[in-house]
């Protein structure tokens, strides 16, 4: 597992401060001092940064419009299918020259004053060029690029740090889960659907400390649960609600901030991920069909159509929750937008991605608003600002609970708060590099 020690002088270490073995200070999310900070070193200093994913730029000439923290970035396929990333931000006044979300360009040109730029960032017309001296130079007025943009099976991440490691180094043993989870789909994972958006009135941080939280779903996620428990004990999150400390999960700390619980010790065997989700409406007449047409192959596109079981969470802002890629977009230090992608998987009957897009439906309808309305609670009680401390202390010296593998990773209780320590120390490693 990488290293996760301070390397810059003692001088510069200016957030030490802020963070403690066992808590954190309230001002982590609500200085925006410390956000714009964060803009600058977390989502754009040393570390990879989640932007796209390859599916979402299907053909050449495909874009897509996304953020690095606050920069706004444009991924493009250009015409030779290379994917690139550069500053939606026009190098004359600054203004974006790419205003939708999605489509198919071979140039952007400027709203404002009419530059154009072809896909690869290059500008290659002004209006009017009598307008500018022999000293105007074209070749230095491009879009500026994303210093490095790297693919890992899919994922695309940018980084500004040319001395980067490999994304596939930087996600070490995080590795094995995202390919566990790509590898669900026979004939490779889409993004399907544009987005299911989500704003909340808090700092971009609860939603991470949340995404490796086995502690809050049997409070949180009470009356999803209950649901849950009604169709009977092993249903899918039920065991969050009973003594989960004691069931088979795990979390597992992956380094440089990266997370993951498994779930799937709670499942038995071919076809118990299906068995055991939540109600669905026409699940029973579905599970027929499948049954009737697939014999023999039933069980295992069954559990194709429901969530992998893990929730892995990519340090600072790529969380893969069941079959979604959710990601987590600062706008300001008390607001953040969530964007769940939907994905279907190649290689399986249609009927297995109708089911999955049922099923995907599930938790941003019924239970990520529980988890929202507690980050704007959170929010709401950080302004409290005499009580200065976060606690993430549980866990912290309890006999037992964490082992090391043999690979080095640490994996700990379900409910332990490791996985916010464990990031936490990752952050002070980027923000205190000035
Ligand atoms: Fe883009 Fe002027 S700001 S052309
Ligand atoms: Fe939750």
């Amino acid at each position: 597992m990488p290293e996760l020690t301070v390397t810059a002088p003692i001088a510069e270490r200016t957030y030490d401060r802020y963070v403690r073995e066992d808590r954190v200070h309230r001002l982590l999310y609500t200085d925006p001092e410390v956000f714009a900070t964060e803009m600058v070193r977390v989502f754009g200093g040393r570390s990879w940064v989640y932007l796209a994913h390859e599916s979402q730029l299907p053909q050449a000439n495909s874009f897509l419009s996304v953020r690095m923290g606050l920069r706004p970035v444009i991924v493009t396929r250009d015409k030779d299918g290379r994917i690139r990333a550069v500053f939606n931000r026009c190098s004359h006044r600054a203004a974006t020259v790419c205003r939708e979300e999605s489509g198919i360009a071979r140039s952007f040109q400027c709203p404002y004053h009419g530059w154009t730029f072809n896909n690869t960032g290059e500008l290659v017309g002004t209006p009017w060029p009598k307008g500018y001296g022999p000293g105007f130079d074209k070749g230095r007025l491009g879009l500026t690029p994303v210093t490095r943009v790297e693919t890992y099976r899919g994922f695309v991440f940018g980084t500004m740090n040319a001395d980067a490691p490999s994304v596939a180094d930087w996600l070490g043993p995080a590795t094995p889960w995202l390919d566990y989870w790509i590898d669900r789909g026979p004939g490779g994972v889409v993004v399907r659907s544009a987005a299911h958006r989500m704003g909340y009135r808090g700092n971009w941080k609860l939603a991470f400390d949340n995404a490796g939280d086995g502690y809050h779903p049997a409070f949180s996620h009470r009356s999803l649960l209950a649901v849950a428990s009604r169709m009977g004990d092993s249903k899918d999150m039920a065991y969050f609600g009973r003594t989960p400390d004691e069931g088979p999960m795990r979390a597992y700390m992956l380094g440089n901030g990266h997370s993951v619980l498994d779930q799937r010790p709670n499942y038995q065997g071919l076809g118990s991920f299906w068995a055991n989700q939540r109600p669905q409406p026409g699940r029973e007449r579905f599970e027929e069909l499948v049954r009737s047409r697939y014999p023999g192959d039933a069980d295992r596109l069954l559990d194709l159509c429901v969530g992998s079981q893990i929730n892995l969470s990519i340090f600072p802002n790529l969380l893969v929750i069941g079959n979604q890629i959710q990601v987590i977009e600062p706008l300001s230090v008390e607001r953040t937008q969530l964007t769940w992608n939907a994905t279907t998987i190649g290689g399986v009957p249609e009927e297995v991605n109708t089911m999955r897009m049922r099923t995907q439906e599930d938790f941003p309808a019924f239970g990520e608003p529980d988890d929202q309305a507690n980050f704007e609670e959170v929010q709401r009680g950080l302004a409290a600002t005499e009580v200065e401390w976060v606690y993430m202390n549980r866990g912290l010296d309890v006999d037992g609970w964490q082992e090391v593998g043999a690979d080095g990773v640490v994996s700990t209780a379900i409910t332990d708060e490791l996985h916010m320590r464990h990031y936490y120390a990752q952050w002070l490693l980027l923000m205190n590099e000035a």
